[in-house]
Order: C-alpha cells, then structure tokens, then sequence
C-alpha cells in the first residue's frame, strides 16, 4: 500500500487491548493466519444467496470468484448473508420485505469490520434493498448481479420468463390453448439459475446499477452460467479492495447526475416501471433528491432502441450478444442523449470514457436512434384529480390508440373483489371500459403487489381483444405489458381519490398530456372520500402487529419510493461503540 489509509476494520482488529485480542480470536477459529489482520482491507461480501430465491441460487459460486479476486488485490474477504427477497416465492410480495432487507444490510455493514462492500444480487427486490442499505452507511461499494438466466425454449421457439406467463394465461382464458398446452411451457421457461431473461424488473434494475455507475461494464447482461460473468464477479473482488484505497464511496457515484443517467437509459431499454420506485428510494438514502418529475424532465423524449421483452421481441442472452448496455449507452451518447457523460463509475473512470468505444453487434436488438421500437419510450407521468400525487405509465409496453382515451369505470375494491367478478359472464364491461383496482396499494395489500396488469374479463378476450386501460394503486411486474396505469397515489387506503372511485363514473385518460381524471366535481368527491374515511379507519386499525404493523404504520407512498418514513437518509458509517 504506497498511501496511509484509514481502514474502518482497524478499530475492531487494528488494537492490542482486550477488544482487540476478543474481535481477532474468534475470527481465528475459521483458521485466519495473523498476518490476515495486518491492516489490509476487509471486504464484505454480502449475499443473497437463498435455495428459496432460485434467481440468486449460484450466488455462492459468484462469491468465491469475488473472494479470489479479493486476496489477488490484498484485501481480506468476508461473505455474509442477509435477507434474500425473492419475487417468485415470497407472500405476499417481495417488495413487501425490501425495506426489511434493506435494514438487515444497512446494519450488517455499519456493524461489521468491514471496508469496502460487494452487493451480491439479483432477483428484482435484492437490488434496490441493498444498494438502499449500502447507502445508508455510504462505504466503498460495488454492484455484482447474478445475470439472467438462459433463453427460454419451447416448442422450438425462444420464450420469456414471466411474460410468457401472461400470454399464454390470457390465451387459455381465450380458449386458444388448453390447459395441458399452458402447462408444458412450465420446464421450459427456466432453463438455467439466473434472473428473469425479459427486460423485467431484475434486468432493469441490473442495468440501472449500471448506468447509475455502481457497477463494471456489462454487468447487467452477462448470462448468469456464461464464464465471463465469473470473471467479472473477480475483477469487482480486486477492484472493491482499490475503492477502498481511494476512499471511492458511494456518495461519489450516487449523484443526481448519476440518478438522471439511468432515467435516460430506463427509457432506452424499455426498463420497468418498479425502477421509478427503486430509484427513489436509494436516492432518499444517499440523499439525492429525484421525484417524479425528473422522469418526466428528463426521460420523455428518449427513444426505446433495446427490442427486449416485453416491450419487444429478444431476450437478455441476446442483448449481451449485440453488446449489452456499454452499447446502448454509445448510441445514447452519439446522439447527444446521454445527460451526463462525465458521471464517475467505480472503476473510477466516466460512464463515458467506459462506453464511448464499446461495440455493437446487432443493429436490430439494439437499435440505432433513429429506427427505435418506441420514440418515446420514457415513463408518462400522470396526475390529476384521481392521482394528486402522480401515477405512472409505460408507454412502450401500452397501445397507442389506448393512451388517449375515456371510458366508463368498471371497479374492484380490491383483489380478492377482483378475483371474484372478472370471471363472471354476467360482468357489466366491454372493451371500451376502464378496469379499476383498489386497495392494492402499499399499505392496501400492504406491499404494493404486482397485481396492476389485471387480466382481462374472459368474455373480452374471447373477442380478440388483448388490451383495456386498467388503472390502480399497485405495482405491475416488469416482465408485464398492457396500458396499464400504475402506482396512483395517494393510493386507496391512505384516503387517495382512487378509493372515491365508484361503478359507472367516468374517466379520462391522456398519457401524452400526463393526465388522470375522474370526471365527477369537486365536491362530490370531497363528500365520497369523506364517507369512506371511517370505514377506512377500521380497517387500518384491524392489522395484526408484527412486522406488518410496523410496514403500514411506516411505509411512504409510491411517489416517495416507498420506503419507511424513518429509514430516509444517509447515517453514514460511524463505528459503533464495544460491546466488550
Ligand atoms: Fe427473480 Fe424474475 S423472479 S428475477
């Protein structure tokens, strides 16, 4: 080490006293040697490693690569796990413990010897909870997502995971395919370990890790079993160790500039509509200020050039192939639509300097500006009387003739009400009504499930209609699609408008122009939620303690990225005081 650096993991093994010997000795017992603890670096690695989380279950061996890379720079590492969030098994939703697990790795990392930290993750929610925990303590971070898994196959054709779910749901509903023929997709859509193939949601933030720059280049689409993905997971072991050397924390990458790259880049991916959430929320941690009118600033106008699921027709193995998102950023940049190229990334150079050369291989997976699939691809912001604090819209996952329309209110109040009607052939709706989900919210379901892109009536489908505006206070999956009004807020059970909603009113919807409106007066809808104020009291006053209790009493609406009230915000890294 040529320069005298403060290492935090001195204060706990760095001292010749009582705390000293006690903190050294029972690390010993792994068979540490003494010089291990001669002032070099210690490196968390902190994993999402779960059996139950199948998208993050190579994570083990993605740790001993970053491990061997580790010693090969001089540092020390050290794996520890922390909550793993999986989208595909957790009830009620993953992003009902995103916050936990956020707290789980803001704690680990304040508490532990540790210098320097390696985000191992993945599936959808494991992104943001540790980036938001990590940015909370703001030490020397870097970003390694498990990679997507293999192209889907069946019946000789590729197929999306997740997306592939929903059409083929939405045909057996149709009487296209029998139930047999739906099933026999089930093995062939997760082929390998790894994330979602579809531009979905864990894609989507793996590429937001990156164009935020806490990550190297091509992270996000390196297959999760292709060898180069283990050799990225090394060179970030040895790169971790000389962020620690150059005090390279995170504050210095998480800027706002940082946070309007990867706005922009949403917009040219197709990216999913969870990202406007995430990105909250790890802003709110380090202290930048986005809101909902930066994507609107910022992302509109950005053509969609990445043809991924579900927006468009490839999937990740194919975008790595074509050169990934260090591509997509060279098209962004050549077209003067890249707003900050001099945003530092952890390797310490620019977003820029890292991608201004990288190849493109497939003009058709990645598209040149000019022939996008969407020109523009950016999120509609929506607001207006039935969203005072905004709603979201993909439009490059939507139908064009459906982002400007007006239709009569045909309304759930909530899932199970949902689930109960949609089937029912005696249900008053055609295609030209609105579908409206309540109480789906994130103190509503709690946990803002996934549940916005509601499938259509059955009796719709059989008319070959595939798609109706549907508006609601949830979340959507990103490998989802459909125009398909999400996040309303307030949502229904903090009293928004939404809940106000009733069978037959009307409403209009303009995306382009970002409206959202119930057409009933002002006062009629004071009186509504005036009515329904004390039958919502009762029901936020029925919770049943436990963590449950402590995420509807805290949790922030979507607008504000849904974390808890109380774990806004940077706390730093401060050594806590001995126990011994
Ligand atoms: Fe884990 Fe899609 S379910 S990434």
């Amino acid at each position: 080490m040529s320069k005298k650096i403060n290492l935090r993991s001195t204060a706990w093994f760095g001292t010749s006293d009582k705390n000293g010997f006690m903190y050294r000795s029972w690390m010993k017992n792994q068979g540490i040697p003494d010089h291990e603890f001669d002032g070099r670096p210690i490196i968390g690695i902190c994993n999402t490693w779960s059996e139950l989380t199948p998208c993050n279950s190579h994570f083990r061996k993605i740790a001993e690569h970053v491990k061997k890379g580790v010693l090969e720079a001089g540092g020390y590492p050290v794996e520890f796990p922390v909550f793993s969030n999986g989208e595909s098994n957790l009830r009620p939703t993953a992003m009902f413990t995103r916050n936990l697990a956020s707290m789980d790795v803001e704690e680990a990392i304040r508490g532990n010897p540790i210098d320097g930290v390696v985000l191992l993750t993945g599936c959808d929610k494991t992104t943001p909870a540790l980036l938001m925990g990590a940015a909370s303590c703001d030490i020397p971070t870097i970003v390694v997502t498990g990679g997507p898994m293999l192209n889907g196959k069946h019946k000789g054709k590729d197929i999306g995971a997740g997306t592939i779910v929903w059409q083929m749901n939405e045909d057996l509903k149709a009487g296209k395919i029998t139930l047999n023929e739906f099933l026999s997709a089930e093995s062939g859509m997760s082929r390998s370990v790894g994330t979602c193939n579809t531009m979905g949601t864990a894609s989507t933030m793996a590429c937001m890790a990156e164009a935020l720059g806490t990550s190297l280049p091509h992270n996000a689409a390196i297959p999760a079993v292709d060898s180069r993905r283990y050799v990225l997971a090394h060179l970030s072991g040895s790169r971790i160790v000389d962020m620690v050397k150059e005090d390279l924390r995170l504050s210095h990458i998480l800027t706002k500039e940082a946070f309007e790259n990867a706005i922009k880049v949403n917009a040219a991916i197709g990216g999913s509509t969870n990202a406007v959430i995430h990105l909250k929320a790890i802003a709110g941690r380090i202290g930048v200020d986005l809101n909902l009118e930066d994507w609107s600033r910022v992302g509109r106008g950005m053509p969609t050039i990445v043809d991924l699921q579900p927006s468009g027709r490839f999937l990740m193995e194919e975008f790595y192939y074509s050169g990934g998102l260090p591509a997509v950023i060279r098209r962004m940049g050549e077209a003067n639509l890249l707003p900050h190229p001099k945003a530092l990334t952890v390797n310490g150079k620019s977003i820029w300097d890292n991608c201004h050369n990288s190849p493109i291989y497939n003009d058709e997976v990645i598209r040149k500006i000019e022939n996008p699939i969407n020109k523009d691809g950016g999120m509609c912001i929506l607001h207006g009387n039935l969203a005072p604090k905004g709603a979201v819209l993909k439009p490059s996952a939507a139908t064009p003739e459906l982002m400007k329309h007006r239709g009569r209110a045909v309304v759930f109040e909530d899932f199970d009400d949902y689930k109960a009607k949609i089937d029912d052939p005696n249900l008053d709706v055609d295609e030209t009504c609105i579908l409206v989900l309540k109480n789906v919210g994130p103190k509503g379901y709690p946990g803002m499930a996934e549940v916005g892109n509601m499938g259509l009536p059955p009796k719709i489908l059989a008319k070959g209609v595939t798609d109706m505006v549907r508006i609601s206070d949830a979340r959507m999956s990103g490998t989802a699609y459909g125009t398909v009004v999400l996040h309303v807020a307030p949502e229904a059970m903090a009293g928004g408008p939404l809940a106000a909603v009733k069978n037959g009113d009307f409403i209009e919807l303009d995306a382009y122009a970002g409206k959202l409106n119930l057409e009933i007066t002002d006062e009629e809808l004071t009186l509504r939620l005036q009515h329904l104020k004390e039958s919502s009291n009762e029901i936020n006053n029925n919770i049943s303690g436990g963590y449950r209790n402590l995420y509807i009493n805290h949790v922030l609406q979507a607008d504000e990225g849904c974390d808890f009230d109380f774990l806004v915000g940077c706390r730093g890294s401060d050594i806590p005081r001995h126990s011994h």
